[in-house]
């Protein structure tokens, strides 16, 4: 059984973002078990981080991250970077030093925007931190979702034939990329 995370760096309820993550998870394998990771977290405090000070929502985090063996990143751009609640989460996860729980797992980038530039800036700044947490990522196709309130129905759903090409063959990467890990 492969378990695959989805991270959404967005909180909001009616979150694009979430909607596009779940339509390129859909063309996972049926044994796959994927399930969103709720990144609604204490922010990060190197005080906090020893025993009997940790706060339950890192404990939590941690625990389930820990059962995860790929990750999917679906990320909005912030002021041309990622929001800061997923960068906090990258952070709560990351920690203690040598428990990390990204360390080689793959990972799967997604950003998304209602802009043309698909978040790029997010999309590259979230690049940075996988290199160096050690996982490796899908490379191609670097998957810019621009425009992505023309991409959703009025139910917020994706069902034009054309993006659901493309998000089949980004999902069919990331298998690839996972299959190659396991070897
Ligand atoms: C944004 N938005 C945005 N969009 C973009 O393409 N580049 C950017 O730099 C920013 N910056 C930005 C900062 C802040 C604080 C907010 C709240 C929003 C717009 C953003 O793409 C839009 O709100 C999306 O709908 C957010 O994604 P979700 O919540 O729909 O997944």
């Amino acid at each position: 059984m492969t378990n695959v995370g989805i991270i959404v760096g967005s909180l909001r309820e009616g979150s694009f973002t979430k909607k596009i993550a779940q339509s390129v998870a859909s063309f996972l394998p049926s044994d796959y078990n994927v399930s969103i990771i709720d990144i609604n977290l204490d922010l990060y405090n190197e005080d906090l981080d020893q025993p009997g000070k940790v706060p339950a929502s890192w404990e939590n985090f941690r625990a389930q991250m820990n059962d995860v063996d790929a990750v999917i990143f679906a990320t909005p751009e912030y002021n041309r970077s990622i929001p800061g609640g997923l960068k906090n989460a990258i952070d709560v996860g990351s920690r203690p030093m040598g428990s990390s729980v990204w360390d080689m797992k793959p990972a799967l980038v997604l950003s998304v925007s209602p802009g043309a530039i698909g978040g790029f800036g997010a999309n590259m700044a979230l690049r940075q931190s996988l290199v160096f947490l050690n996982m490796p990522v899908v490379q191609q196709p670097e998957a810019y979702i621009g425009g992505v309130t023309n991409i959703l129905d009025a139910d917020g759903e994706v069902t034009e034939q054309r993006e659901l090409s493309y998000f089949k063959s980004i999902a069919d990467a990331f298998v690839d990329l996972i299959n190659k890990n396991n070897k």
